[in-house]
């Protein structure tokens, strides 16, 4: 079926995106990795001097042109590219800077409704008649961009776990940090995350939940695959 959509939601560091690519490989289906539209945005922004305020930032983005299209980059699996204003910026949205600024963008209306509807339109759009879904990760897509997903997941941890996972993560990449900043940050994106008013992260009600604070990704790929599979 051409129509499969699987939604993967959950909290900053828990490792949605390694849990869908390998989810999205083992099914053939295409990846969405809808954070990097919000942290395209974030990046644009600050890099355009745009006052971070709601007002601004919507007027600003009536300007914008986003595009959310799919490539193969270093494996068989279809992932999405970001563009913004004709320049492709997938490889120029990691770290916490950007985070941090997707994480205010996204709080702004205007700003989610233009990706939301882009993410809406991922459905029909195909590349490739062989790939029958998608794999898409975020906060909202079990509960407000694709309600009616065919299986959702919300993927939890605990915010020592996360924060310690996003730790190592920066010390492999060479970055000095402290362990208490990085979970100073996580606590903070999560507090925004879970508290605004236009489509926070809480779980779908109906979400197969999965803490994953004790679990190897394998294991949560392999639980994910039987809920899919039933
Ligand atoms: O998942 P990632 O860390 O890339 O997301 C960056 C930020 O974008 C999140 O902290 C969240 O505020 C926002 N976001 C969102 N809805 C989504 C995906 C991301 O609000 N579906």
């Amino acid at each position: 079926r051409a129509d499969v959509v699987i939604a993967i939601d959950g909290p900053s560091g828990v490792g949605k995106s390694t849990v869908a690519k390998r989810l999205a490989e083992r099914l053939g289906y295409r990846y969405v990795d809808s954070g990097a539209l919000y942290r395209a945005v974030g990046w644009a922004a600050q890099a355009a001097g745009v006052p971070f305020e709601a007002g601004a930032l919507a007027e600003w983005m009536t300007r914008v042109s986003l595009k959310l299209t799919f490539a193969k980059r270093h494996s068989e699996l279809w992932a999405s590219e970001v563009w913004i204003d004709g320049q492709c910026v997938t490889s120029k949205l990691q770290g916490e800077t950007v985070g941090a600024a997707a994480s205010a963008v996204a709080t702004v209306p205007a700003i989610r409704q233009v990706i939301t509807s882009l993410l809406r339109g991922v459905h029909g759009q195909q590349e490739d008649e062989s790939v029958a879904g998608v794999v898409m990760e975020g906060r909202d897509i079990g509960t407000d961009v694709f309600p009616d997903a065919t299986v959702k997941f919300f993927l939890d941890a605990s915010i020592e776990a996360r924060s310690q996972r996003r730790f190592q993560e920066m010390q492999r990449r060479g970055q000095s940090v402290t362990l208490s900043r990085v979970m100073e940050a996580v606590a903070a994106r999560d507090a925004r995350d879970r508290s605004r008013e236009v489509a926070p992260l809480v779980p779908s009600s109906d979400a197969h939940v999965i803490d994953s604070t004790n679990l190897t990704i394998d294991v949560v790929v392999e639980r994910m695959l039987s809920k899919i599979r039933l």
